[in-house]
């Protein structure tokens, strides 16, 4: 039986690579398919399961199951291959300032002629030294966030920081509430912590959460994922009330929150983080990766005291410790004011930015948070996110997907687009373009 389901999967996946299925044909019905291999109806599913894990194919509920267009950008892991010279990458957000490559530069010579250079060759103590974790509780204070240093643990990146809250909260199994769009780092960390991610719908302005409720008392929750402040990708921001209701189910159903604080710096004056609100049960993570720059690898975290030694036990696990090199400059970079300069600049360069977006896609339905780098384009319901990517990969336009962002099993038709890669003089008409594009699919 393996063989043969094995082989289906092998000469579909053949004939959609080569071309001689095309992108968007509509696939027999699992029944059909059953009937036509002589196999099971569950093995047909199957079938169908494994392509779509390949990303062959996508299952639409009450419309059948399509070739997907292999052009397009491809979310989390880009193919990248572009018919045309690119115009413009909107599938990642790396913003970077004029000023920091001499920003830098001066950094570097500055720390070169530092009385303490020799210290960067040191091992660093797992969460990092206490001066500059110091030096990073003072930055979590301007955040709302209140602890004394001895609390704050250094990490390579948010992912890293992410990575060591699960290790030290979850075991195999567990079952974890994320909203139905979410971070796609954190579904990767999901499947290699073996967890089951459970999606929370979202409402107009953030994750429904009477729908959170009913998931918690139906499923034993064992940690919420949530990203209150310019929510990625739908731009939100929670408010007092909402976080406040969030941090009572959480208490209720006795669930950790896991609050990502990654791009919370483009909120101008958010409300209090959640981790204020239930210190007791929440992890907050952050980085200098969309502030500074994402080559940078600089992130930070604050657990509930108890989890304090399990997750310098899981960073020393998976790396013994921080760079002192990295540490010193983005420490350097804090206390000197240059961070947040750099984050003012980003919030207007990024409220420039959402405004000719919407200028652009005035005729589409498309979210965003004011000052954010990034955008959600809902697409007319008779036209499917695979092909849009596809169609604007054919004017050399890259965009994200929907399905990388989706928890759910089906992802909306919608395409995420990042704004912070384009010169901002051309931003208008990369964006008319894409609306465009869009305007003149078929249907
Ligand atoms: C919401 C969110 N959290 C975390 C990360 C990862 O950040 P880092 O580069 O610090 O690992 C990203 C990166 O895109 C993100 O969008």
């Amino acid at each position: 039986m393996t063989a043969a389901y094995k082989s289906i999967v092998d000469r579909f996946a053949t004939s959609i690579r080569d071309g001689r299925v095309p992108a968007g044909t509509r696939l027999p019905t699992h029944r059909a398919l059953a009937r036509e291999h002589r196999i099971a109806l569950a093995t047909a599913s199957r079938v169908y399961a494994e392509l779509a894990a390949m990303g062959l194919v996508a299952g639409e509920p009450g419309r059948g199951t399509f070739v997907r267009d292999q052009r397009g950008h491809d979310g989390v892991e880009p193919s990248r291959r572009l018919p045309v010279p690119r115009i413009a990458d909107l599938s990642f957000n790396q913003p970077l300032a004029a000023e920091q490559t001499s920003q830098l530069r001066h950094a570097l010579r500055e720390l070169s002629t530092s009385g303490n250079l020799e210290a960067v060759l040191h091992q660093q103590p797992p969460g990092g030294r206490s001066r500059e974790r110091a030096i990073v509780a003072t930055h979590l204070l301007d955040r709302g966030i209140d602890v004394p240093p001895a609390r704050v643990l250094l990490a390579n990146g948010a992912q890293q920081a992410l990575d060591a809250v699960l290790t030290a909260t979850t075991r195999p199994g567990d079952v974890i509430a994320v909203d139905a769009l979410t971070y796609p780092g954190f579904a990767l960390l999901a499947a290699a912590h073996s967890l089951e991610i459970a999606p929370i719908p979202s409402g107009a302005a953030g994750p429904d959460l009477q729908a959170l409720d009913r998931l918690c008392a139906a499923r034993p929750v064992r940690a919420i994922y949530t990203i209150p402040t310019v929510h990625n990708p739908l731009g939100w921001t929670l408010d007092r009330p909402t976080r406040e209701r969030l941090v009572a189910i959480a208490r209720a159903r006795d669930a950790w929150i896991i609050e990502d604080g990654t791009y919370a710096f483009l909120d101008e004056a958010p409300p209090l983080p959640v981790q204020a609100l239930a210190p007791e049960r929440t992890f907050y993570v952050a980085s200098l990766s969309k502030n500074v720059a994402t080559g940078l690898r600089f992130g930070f975290l604050v657990a509930p005291g108890a989890h304090e030694q399990q997750i310098v036990r899981s960073l020393r696990t998976s790396t013994w410790g921080v760079s002192g090199l990295i540490t010193a400059l983005a420490t350097g970079w804090i206390a000197d004011g240059t961070v947040a300069r750099l984050e003012k600049t980003r919030r207007d360069d990024a409220t420039e930015r959402q405004q000719i977006a919407r200028a652009a896609f005035r005729q589409l339905d498309y979210t965003a948070h004011p000052s954010s780098y990034f955008g959600w384009l809902r697409l007319p319901p008779d036209l499917r996110a695979d092909q849009a990517a596809s169609h604007l990969a054919d004017v050399g336009i890259l965009v994200t997907t929907a399905d990388a962002f989706a928890s759910t099993d089906h992802a909306p038709h919608a395409l995420r687009l990042a704004l912070a890669t384009p010169a901002i003089d051309q931003l208008a008409d990369v964006l008319e373009r894409v609306s465009r594009t869009v305007d003149s699919m078929p249907r």
